[in-house]
């Protein structure tokens, strides 16, 4: 039987509650289909911070590289710096384990979770590969004369060929596996940020090398407005750090809300974060609101990335045929109480494995 070792960080606000309701469920799964989850529970959190002035510290980040696949629930908490907890938390794993894509599908499982007028499943079914190691997220930025009248602030956006070439191919390759219109679009700002042109040639040499797959361009500002409009345009996207992080906001509310959102930052063949896109919600945390699908769907992802591809379709499939069957009505914080959707998909799952 393949056994999984699993770092678990809940985090913050929301973040404990889903990843708790996501590992009911990734249990059930591991049962019903035959696989063992070893997992390790850390406590970083912004409060664990406040408590102990640790964030997260070498020893436990070096016991994580050795593992399967991370999973985490949330960070952010409004007691804190901005952007601390965040750098050192997220950002930390991304960078340095070199989770080099993230991957955000955009899916919508029924007509009524969708706010756009007439569109449907069939009109959205897209993944966003979002380069995840660069562009505005080096945290490359200064200040000069800080406090006074002429100060200045920058922030420095950084790409190599090599980086922007691995996210770009991983969006071709994503193309030809998936089944779907066999269609990838780049998404920049080519026409302001001047710097952008080594996306178009970088994309337009790997589009080279894949003659099957069709090509599209967009700026950003566009591709925010064809999302909106005509979202069956899109199959895979590739998009540089910033905007992948702000079109998939965008994107989760076309499926329903960020309450349904999960991501996969990736570095093929080596420990992964899998996450909800979504945030602490510290306004909600404890209050058994919050929707733990996005946290379950994250889940669903990172059996998929360990090889349990049964059992990843499975929880997916559970989850698109309650929301159908009207069992599951959405992800809003008045939808449904956090552990009742849990405890639902679960002896969803569970049902799968009992002999008829
Ligand atoms: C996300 C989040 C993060 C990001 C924040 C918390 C730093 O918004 O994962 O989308 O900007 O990448
Ligand atoms: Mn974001």
């Amino acid at each position: 039987m393949a056994t999984h070792d699993i770092a678990i960080i809940p985090g913050d606000g929301i973040g404990p509650e889903v990843t708790a309701e996501a590992f009911r469920v990734l249990d059930a799964a591991a049962e019903v289909f035959g696989f063992e989850l070893n997992k390790t529970h850390y406590p970083f959190s912004s409060q664990h911070f406040l408590d102990t002035g640790e964030i997260w510290p070498d020893a436990a980040f070096e016991e994580v590289k050795g593992m399967g696949s991370l999973f985490l629930g949330a960070i952010g908490d409004p007691r804190i710096e901005v952007g601390k907890m965040e750098f050192g938390i997220i950002a930390r794993a991304r960078f340095d384990l070199d989770l080099y894509l993230n991957v955000r599908p955009i899916k919508l499982y029924d007509e009524r979770l969708c706010p756009l007028k007439g569109k449907g499943p069939a009109d959205i079914d897209m993944v966003i590969v979002r380069e995840n190691t660069e562009g505005a997220y080096t945290g490359m930025h200064g200040f000069a004369h800080k406090g006074q009248d002429l100060e200045v602030a920058t922030q420095t956006m950084v790409w190599t060929r090599a980086g922007v070439e691995r996210a770009v191919r991983h969006a071709f390759e994503l193309a030809r596996s998936r089944g779907g219109r066999k269609h990838v679009t780049l998404i920049d700002k080519a026409n302001a940020l001047r710097a952008q042109d080594l996306w178009m040639r970088v994309f337009a040499l790997v589009a080279a090398e894949y003659p099957d797959i069709s090509t599209g361009h967009d700026y950003i500002d566009a591709a925010c407005m064809r999302m909106v409009d005509t979202p069956e345009d899109f199959d895979v996207a590739v998009t540089s750090n910033l905007f992948g992080d702000i079109i998939t906001d965008l994107g989760a509310m076309l499926q329903g809300g960020l309450g349904i959102a999960a991501s996969a930052n990736i570095h093929p063949g080596q420990v992964s974060l899998f996450e909800p896109v979504h945030g602490s919600f510290p306004e909600a945390a404890g209050k058994n609101t919050a929707s733990p699908i996005a946290a379950i769907l994250a889940g669903s992802m990172m059996l998929d990335f360990l090889g349990e591809q049964e059992a990843s379709n499975a929880i997916e499939n559970t989850v698109i045929d309650l929301f159908r069957s009207s069992r599951l009505k959405g992800v809003r914080a008045a939808d449904h109480p956090t552990n009742e959707v849990g405890e639902l998909v679960v002896s969803e799952v569970r049902r799968l494995g009992t002999p008829a």
